[in-house]
């Protein structure tokens, strides 16, 4: 069966030749076509181009039509960075916070990770299946159509394997593109306080290689920051990660800035994320690497703490990607559109670099840029149809509206 979508208004990141990702000031360029259409067959994209290019339909018994209504068509957004394999939410240290105590106090007097961890550690995998599948549901009628989820809150062997078996059976029952990341070392239980080379032990002699034989990562992540894991932790777990060939996607620079970007870059990091403190050697240390820099504005958002230096980044030549970072503690919304909007308004990117870092280099950042992110010949038909907008440039500025109206993931509409 063939789809094909016409009467586009305007087809966005269109690629004739696919890149890896975009960088520096390519970053504001983006290709579109106006009045355009898309074919897809077998949730694959087979051909593109303006309607006066179009060939027409040669079996009408084999084709279905979507008329896109003078809407917009863009790929799907990619979210490389989350957390929404989760047992419960955390309003009660949101409440905390609007009172006065910050993050880091919280985590201290035993809320935040370990919060969720206790949560999670007394939910059943089905349970944690059911709340995974309605969140990758809720984002994927949001425009996602691929994610990075990971492991984090079990902290325990086997609730840390519960949990990468959830995201593994998630990926076998939702359509979204997944990928799994193990992140045991997200913090440290409080039955190891004193004894943190105890608990990276078990990290490494006993999650890792059970992680690695039953398949459930394709990531290795760590929370390298003070009072969590620290530099000597982040080397030495990324060093026997690589020996199972699991490639660091790292949660870096959050509140302090204590090496891990040059860690991670050292062992070959895909990504480093949240970066919402970055000094010169930092940014250098990312120059010539083929590590894609994440910030997550929605988390500065939701906790109130500093925006990463988009510009300062794009300026120094670097790729930027924007994720949501979902989360029951720093972000507990998984909307595309919004950090999208964020990404505008307080990052003071431009339409352009939003839709590259929310696409293409964060497909990149899940590992997926061969086969998401743009409008390509041979890519997945992932892609959502918009109502009819004035220009592109609307979609991040009407923030808080919902301007999505079809859904297509693998080359089928999600949401008849
Ligand atoms: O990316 N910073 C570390 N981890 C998560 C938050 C986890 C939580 O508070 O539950 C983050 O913000
Ligand atoms: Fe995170």
């Amino acid at each position: 069966m063939k789809t094909v979508i016409k009467n586009i208004s305007e087809l966005i990141q269109v690629e004739e030749t696919t890149k890896k990702w975009v960088a520096g000031s390519d970053m504001a360029q983006l290709q579109t076509i106006k009045d355009a259409f898309v074919e897809m067959e077998g949730g694959i994209i087979t051909a593109f181009g303006s309607m006066d290019e179009w060939s027409g339909i040669d079996n009408w018994n084999n084709t279905e039509i979507i008329d896109a209504d003078d809407g917009m068509v863009f790929p799907s957004y990619c979210d490389s960075h989350t957390h929404l394999v989760f047992a419960a939410s955390r309003e009660n240290e949101f409440v905390d916070r609007i009172k006065g105590l910050s993050y880091e106090e919280i985590a201290k007097k035993g809320g935040g990770i370990l919060n969720s961890a206790l949560k999670l550690q007394n939910t059943s995998e089905e349970e944690l299946l059911a709340g995974a599948l309605q969140r990758a549901n809720e984002i994927m009628m949001m425009g996602t159509g691929a994610v990075e989820i990971k492991s984090g809150y079990g902290l325990t062997v086997n609730d840390e394997l519960k949990m990468l078996r959830v995201i593994k059976k998630l990926k076998e029952i939702s359509p979204l593109t997944i990928k799994a990341t193990f992140l045991g070392a997200h913090a440290l239980p409080q039955e190891y306080k004193g004894n943190k080379e105890a608990y990276m032990d078990l990290v490494i002699n006993e999650m890792l290689p059970q992680v690695r034989e039953e398949g459930l990562a394709e990531y290795i992540d760590i929370f390298c920051e003070d009072g969590y894991f620290d530099l000597a932790d982040t080397e030495r777990l990324l060093a026997a990660a690589s020996q199972y060939n699991l490639t660091p996607k790292t949660h870096v620079n959050q509140f302090n800035i204590i090496g891990g970007v040059q860690a991670s870059v050292k062992y070959g990091a895909l990504s480093v994320d949240h970066l919402e403190l970055m000094n010169d050697a930092d940014i250098e240390a990312l120059q010539e690497t083929d590590c894609m820099p994440t910030l997550l504005p929605s988390c500065s958002f939701f906790l109130g703490i500093p925006y990463g230096p988009a510009r300062k980044m794009i300026q120094a030549g670097l790729p930027v990607a924007l994720a949501s970072d979902y989360n029951p503690g720093s972000t507990p919304s998984g909307n595309m559109n919004f950090v999208a909007s964020l990404g505008c308004i307080q990052l003071k990117m431009t339409p352009e670099e939003v839709i590259n870092a929310t696409t293409i280099n964060t497909a990149y950042a899940l590992g997926a840029s061969d086969e998401l992110g743009s409008i390509a010949i041979g890519k997945k038909a992932n892609l959502f149809i918009t109502k009819p907008m004035p220009s592109y440039a609307y979609l991040p500025y009407a923030f808080g509206h919902n301007q999505i109206e079809t859904i297509i993931v693998n080359g089928k509409i999600q949401n008849k």
